[in-house]
């Protein structure tokens, strides 16, 4: 490895998949005390995928990583690096990049989960692009998956309308001398003073599994949606000022936004702030729900694959979620 030349990434492929079972609002309606007008008017979500029993966060992450490698026109054997954000791991250890890499059959590479809930896949990508910007790894596999739903209490109205089970995956590779793609500017953050605005209580040292943390329901998300939303608006704005000004971009120059699928009205927030108009932001909300670290990765395949999104295009890839983190990212697709 030559310490000082320093290299471009490339996005060479994406994937994604939704699992099979879908639950709609008209099903909500017949469980929590709502109805499809309230969920669509105030998130603009219609259905969530919900991942089959015993299909695990591996599972989904294996089958989006398989297209992405396909898309990419790589194999398992090209991969240097396995990177997958989740908030729903298999199991707590071994770590879920672990499981994949066997499922895969990939060499036995450095294999690392990315904890940083919704912002995760926004994370991975930039971990990915420091070890391929130095020419340590030359083809690395992100991955955004998720399977929420064991976390979700479907008998509070106010979180169980928002969450669904998805995977989404990139292999973020070293460009060639005549491929102009680039990650430009990068711009990521923590703030744990505010952490407890969306927390899962209970599994961890804090609040071991007991009988009691099942009987509380503190195995079970909990959130101050008003508040994430109003924290949510305003720090993906911030990361996105950023990322732009590092680059000298103006918002105008920008092709297409890819934000955390949260809520829509998040998302119109945001691009209202800065004077982009909604025709250049990929939502794919309404059919998929808030999928934490896989609704960037997910939303991005979707925008490649029907052609909305093509080579030598900016893009703004931009989330939040618990922490609070945030980040976004500024680059030539
Ligand atoms: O990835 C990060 C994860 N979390 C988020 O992104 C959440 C961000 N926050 C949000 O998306 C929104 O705050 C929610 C969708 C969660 C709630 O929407 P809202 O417009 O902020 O509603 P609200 O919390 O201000 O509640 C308004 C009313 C309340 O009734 P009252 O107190 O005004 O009588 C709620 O009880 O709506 C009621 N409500 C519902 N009504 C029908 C809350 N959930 C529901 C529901 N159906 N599902």
């Amino acid at each position: 490895m030559n310490s000082t030349k320093t290299y471009r990434s490339r996005i060479s492929g994406t994937g994604s998949y939704l699992p099979e079972k879908v639950l709609t609002n008209h099903d909500l309606e017949k469980m929590v005390d709502t109805s499809h007008e309230w969920i669509m008017e105030r998130t603009g979500i219609y259905a969530r995928h919900i991942a089959a029993d015993g299909e695990v966060t591996s599972d989904l992450s294996l089958k989006a990583s398989q297209r992405a490698l396909e898309a990419a026109g790589l194999t398992a054997q090209d991969v240097d690096m396995i990177l997958v954000a989740t908030a729903s791991p298999d199991q707590p250890m071994p770590n879920t990049a672990c499981i994949l890499q066997h499922k895969l059959g990939a060499r036995t590479c450095m294999s690392l989960d990315i904890s940083a809930a919704c912002s995760g896949f926004v994370y991975g990508l930039v971990v990915a692009d420091q070890f391929v910007r130095t020419g340590a790894y030359k083809h690395v596999l992100v991955v955004g998956a998720e399977v929420l739903h064991p976390y979700v209490n479907y008998k509070e109205r106010d979180t169980c309308i928002l969450f669904g089970d998805a995977a989404g995956a990139v292999v973020l590779s070293r460009a060639e001398e005549d491929q102009d793609s680039e990650i430009y500017s990068f711009f990521l953050q923590g703030d744990g003073a505010i952490g407890d605005l969306f927390v899962l209580p209970a599994g961890g040292s804090a609040l071991p599994f007991s009988k009691e943390v099942l009987e509380n329901g503190q195995h079970y998300v909990r959130m101050k949606g008003r508040e994430i939303f109003k924290h949510a608006v305003r720090t993906m704005s911030e990361c996105c000022h950023e990322v732009l000004r590092a680059h000298n971009m103006p918002p105008s120059e920008v092709s297409w936004v890819i934000p955390h699928q949260a809520n829509v009205r998040i998302i119109e927030a945001v691009a209202k702030h800065f004077g982009i108009s909604m025709d250049k932001v990929v939502v794919e909300i309404e059919d998929m729900g808030n999928t934490s670290a896989a609704t960037v990765v997910v939303a991005l395949d979707k925008a490649v694959r029907d052609g909305r999104i093509q080579r030598g295009q900016n893009l703004l890839l931009t989330a939040f979620g618990a922490g609070i983190t945030s980040g976004a990212i500024l680059m030539r697709y």
